[in-house]
This record gives structure tokens, sequence and C-alpha cells, in this order.
């Protein structure tokens, strides 16, 4: 267990927060502040108990060089605007210009300095650029659970070299995760979809083990039924993925996990908007189809059993979800989730990148249990592994605590 905001006192400290400020921004705007909203409760508490907050962060992938359009000023920007007050901006994450503008800080100040992948050491976690961040601060909080899937200077490295804490962010997160998976109120559902089975192999193979039933669905439900010997037509699924495949139905049935594949389909003739459709059952797709969305049927034959199931963790839309109408299974599917952990039936906990867009679509992105942030650290996550950032901050733990 790592330690927390509750297990220290910040008044009057240099507080190193590593954030994740990589949200999407097009001219100069940040389009998608959802991550920096998250951060109000971290950022607050620390001000507001006199901490002087400096915040670090990567945006993109610079590759250890000095990108002008990656500079993290227009989200500094935004986060002031979000939090209410003004938050400094230095143009170095390390060296004089981050030191004379830490020094610089009152009690209750924030700082952005600038992105922390514009120099080599940081995904390298290169001992000299870790020792120049920590220098900065007194102790360190990390409140970036989206990032912990890396072992950089920013997310492991420092957490060596000063007291080190769970931000509030951080804290939600695996404190979710834990109730969706480490030991969750059983049955547990999984709902894994998204357009390929090679990407999620691993994620996959490690849920057969854990969860008592696994929906598959998106086009790599295809692959699946290819494997089976369906006829999926011009679908888009991976021919060498039929051995995986069935191996991990084999593990599943070992396992005692219940695959639920669709049973019909959406298909369509062109993969373009308002494109006219039909509903097939699996064995009578058309060779000139492609499969864009699960069936009707198949999604309430998962609904119908939603009344015998107390967690569900959920990655990745079940349709091609971006172009109507084939987000109608995806948005069937979230409203009855919603619905039921409204009702205070089901726990539920989605993430990764699309699940994320796809249920505000359907616009019950507030409704779930929890909705994380993450998207490359969620999937590794459901894949079992142990995430540096995470393991770091409970060893810190237990050699300070
Ligand atoms: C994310 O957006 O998933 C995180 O910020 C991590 O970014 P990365 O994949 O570039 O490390």
């Amino acid at each position: 267990m790592s330690r927390t905001l509750d297990d220290v006192n910040v008044a009057g400290q240099r507080v190193l927060l590593r954030a994740d400020l990589n949200v999407p921004v097009q001219d100069g705007e940040v389009t998608d502040a959802t991550r920096l909203e998250r951060l109000v409760p971290t950022i607050a508490e620390l001000v507001d108990n006199g901490a002087k907050v400096i915040v670090l962060s990567h945006f993109d992938r610079p590759q250890g060089k000095f990108v002008p359009a990656l500079s993290l000023r227009p989200v500094a920007e935004s986060l002031g605007r979000i939090l209410g007050k003004p938050v400094g901006f230095a143009a170095d994450c390390i060296g004089p210009e981050a030191e004379n503008a830490v020094g610089r800080l009152n009690n209750g100040d924030v700082l952005v300095l600038e992105n922390t992948r514009f120099h080599a050491g940081e995904e390298r976690n290169d001992p000299d650029f870790v020792a120049a961040l920590a220098k900065l601060g007194d102790i360190f909080v990390n409140d970036a659970f989206s990032v912990a899937h890396r072992a950089h200077a920013s997310t492991a490295g420092v957490a060596r070299h000063l007291p080190s804490f769970a931000g509030r962010l951080m804290q939600a997160e695996l404190h979710a995760l834990e109730k969706a998976l480490g030991n969750p109120q059983r049955p547990v559902a999984a709902i894994v979809a998204g357009s390929k089975v090679s990407t999620k192999l691993d994620l996959l193979n490690n849920l057969v083990t854990k969860v008592d039933i696994l929906v598959i669905g998106g086009a790599m439900a295809n692959t699946f039924l290819a494997a089976q010997g369906h006829n999926v037509g011009k679908s888009l699924q991976e021919g060498d993925l039929h051995g995986p495949a069935l191996e991990i139905l084999k593990t599943a049935a070992v396992k005692g996990c219940e695959i639920l594949l669709p049973s019909d389909v959406v298909v369509a003739e062109k993969f373009e908007a308002n494109a006219p459709t039909q509903v097939v059952k699996i064995d009578e797709i058309p060779a000139s189809a492609m499969v864009l969305d699960v069936g009707p049927a198949t999604v309430e034959t998962f609904i119908k059993r939603l009344p015998e199931i107390k967690t569900i963790i959920w990655n990745g839309p079940l349709g091609a979800f971006e172009t109507k109408p084939f987000d109608a299974s995806t948005n069937t599917l979230a409203k009855a989730i919603a619905e039921a952990t409204q009702a205070g039936k089901v726990i539920s906990v989605g993430g990764g990148g699309d699940t994320v867009s796809a249920l505000k679509l359907a616009g019950v992105h507030d409704e779930l249990t929890y909705l994380s942030s993450a998207g490359g650290a969620f999937l590794e996550w459901m894949e079992g592994k142990i995430l540096p950032g995470v393991e770091v901050l409970s060893k810190a733990f237990s050699n300070l605590g």
C-alpha cells in the first residue's frame, strides 16, 4: 500500500507533483480537459495546505528533443483556468530556469515545468536527470496513474530519491481497479472489444484466469468467429491469430470462464456513415459484407445476465462506434450498465482510450462507478502487469515508512 496525502504535512514544502498533462491540444487550445479536471482535488488540497506545488509532466513523444509545438505552456494556462488561480510556467524542467522559478514560489503557489520528455534522460530514467529533478522538491507526489506503466525518471526515478506519496487521483484509480479485478465482488464480467486480438492477447490470457464471464466484441470477435469456422465475409479479422484465439477459448473452458461471443451481427457492404445495414446470425454473414457491430440479440443476451453480475470491467467499444449506426450496441449496453450501476446493483469500471470516448458519446461516462483516465496503463494493468510507477510508491513506503 502506498502512503497518501493523509500521511504528510506539506505546509511550506516543495512538492514535486507528477501529473499527466498529456491532453489533446489543437491550435494551442486544450480540446478535452478531463485529465486536468481530475487533478484538481490533489492540487487544491496541496495549495490549501500551504505547499509549493511544482507540476512535472510529459507531453506527447518529442523523443528527447526540444519541440516547440510540444510545449506544456498552453496546457499550464488551461490548468490555471480550471484551478481558478494563476499557474506559473518554467521553460525547462531542470537547471537554472526551473531552479529559479521554484526558488520564487510562495506557499500555495502552483508552477508547471516544461515537458520532461524534452530531455533524453526522462525516458532512459537517467540518474543525473533524476537527481536534477529531485533537487527541485522536498517530497514527491505521484498523481499520474495513466503514465505509471512507464519506468521513467519522473514516474519511477524520482520516487527513489524523495519521500513519496500517492495523490488523490492515483489513490482513486488504484482503489477502483482493486475493486474491479484485484479483489472483486463475484461474479465478475469483463467486456473486451476493439479492433485487434493481436494488441490484446496478454490481456485476454490474463482475464480468462480472473473473471467469470468474458464478453468479446468489436472486430476482434471476428477473429474468434473465423477461428471457429464461421465465414466472416469481408470483415476485418486476423487470420494468423486463429490458433491463439482457440487457445484462449480452451484456457477459458479449463478455468471456468464463460466466453460470450456474438450470436448475431450488424453487417454492411460499405463502411460509411448511414450505410444500409442488415442484422444477420453469425452463420449467415454474406460473403460481400463486413461486420461492423454486434447485433441486438447478442446485446440482449448480456443485458439479461446483468442481474446476476456484481462487477463489470469494460475495455473497448463493441462496434465501429465513431460512425453511425455502428454505435448502437455500444450505446445500448452502456446505458444498461449505467442504469444497473446507478441502481446500486453492479460495480462498473471502464478505461482505455476509445472506451472513454465511446461512453461519452453514449452520454453515460458519469454514471459508471469509475472511469479511468488511463489508456495504455489501464491495459497493462488489465494484463496483470506490475506498473513501475505504482510499484515504486509502495516500495518507497516500505523503505521510508
Ligand atoms: C497516455 O496518454 O496514455 C499517457 O500520457 C502515456 O503516454 P505515452 O504512451 O506516450 O507514454
